[in-house]
């Protein structure tokens, strides 16, 4: 039986051409700077995103936590949104690590913060409040549908932080299929953020892996943070081999992912039981409701994944299961996961 697995884009293989890369990668001491492979898809991602400098981190939680040391000294405050990945799924780690205050204020349901929301939470200069230091977007949002952020907000944003001297970091876990859907340069999409972190390890398909980009200064500073969370990883180039890849070869075929997303909210907004809107699935991350009486979400999970399609039951409200399209599901496993969320469903 062909297991059809849409429980989440990291679940990937690396490609041929990965394993390849990482097989004949010519590698160095990174904390000295001298692995050749990561110093190349440093240079790359700098170079995508129109950024002065670029570090190489093990997750995406270090991309944000190295970020958000780098940014803000104990005490500080960062704003950020309720429903963000930082604020809900990090162990409260820029706190607990780096004494950082999150000020998080609501996510609408296209995962931008309200900018009247922002401006709100900002700090005035007094001796009761700590200082209000960064701003934390995620593009595209995880728990909204997968939602892009376009240029047209993220200038609104940034007007606010410009005067409010405030920096703008952007978790771009899935940033790339933001550019993708938006069909625009990633640079420009980048513009407004002082510093972004995307993930090799998500939709482009790298076995590990993350990316930091931002000035020269910037990235000085994450270099250390990285250093004291353990993450100088040495000759980490055979990850890194598997990320140029993943940025040469992996990002326009986003796209299809995308289509995929759709087209399985489509068949899911046909059947009874099943409540999506398939005009608010802009990416490859589907959520949807099982409402019916004699099946919990659990249950729906588990009925399909006997007939190989696997799909996520998560805590983001009662009823919801996700499903995330990736470069191993193709259209005719759309038609297969429909075909069979049609039986259980019937
Ligand atoms: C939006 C977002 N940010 C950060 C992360 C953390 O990435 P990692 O699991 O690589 O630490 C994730 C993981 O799913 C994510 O979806």
């Amino acid at each position: 039986m062909r297991i059809v697995d849409l429980r989440s884009d990291t679940l990937t293989q690396p490609t041929d051409a990965m394993r390849r890369a990482m097989a004949e990668a010519q590698v160095g001491d990174d904390v000295f700077g001298e692995d050749p492979t990561i110093n190349r898809l440093e240079e790359m991602a700098a170079e995508r995103l129109g950024k002065e400098a670029a570090l190489f981190v093990a997750s995406g939680t270090m991309g944000g936590m190295v970020s958000n040391l780098a940014h803000c000294g104990r005490g500080d405050e960062m704003i950020i949104g309720g429903a963000g990945h930082t604020f809900l799924f990090e162990q409260g780690g820029s706190a607990a690590l780096g004494g950082i205050h999150p000020h998080p204020v609501p996510t609408q349901p296209d995962g931008k913060l309200a900018l009247e929301d922002i401006e709100a939470a900002v700090r005035s200069d007094n001796v009761h409040f700590p200082r209000t230091r960064l701003i934390i977007l995620e593009n595209t949002h995880n728990l909204c549908n997968g939602f892009p952020l376009d240029t047209h907000y993220m200038q609104a944003v940034g007007e606010i932080a410009r005067r409010h001297k405030l920096k703008i970091h952007v978790d771009g876990a899935r940033f790339f299929n933001a550019a993708v859907a938006l069909d625009i340069d990633p640079k420009d999409l980048a513009a407004e953020a002082d510093s972004v972190s995307f993930c090799l390890s998500k939709g482009l398909g790298a076995p590990v892996g993350s990316v930091v980009c931002g000035t020269q200064d910037f990235i000085n500073e994450a270099r250390r943070a990285r250093k004291v969370l353990g993450g100088g990883m040495r000759q980490a180039g055979v990850l890194a081999a598997a990320g140029i890849v993943a940025l040469s070869e992996m990002v326009d075929r986003l796209a299809d992912d995308h289509a995929n997303a759709k087209k399985l909210a489509m068949g899911l907004a046909e059947m009874p039981g099943i409540s999506i809107d398939p005009d608010q699935i802009p990416t490859n991350i589907v959520f949807f409701e099982v409402n019916r009486e004699d099946m919990t979400p659990a249950e729906f999970v588990q009925r399909i994944d006997t007939e190989g399609i696997r799909m996520l039951a998560v805590p983001a409200g009662p009823n919801i299961v996700r499903a995330v399209t990736h470069y191993h599901i193709t259209t005719e496993d759309i038609d297969q996961a429909l075909s069979v969320i049609s039986k259980v469903m019937g």
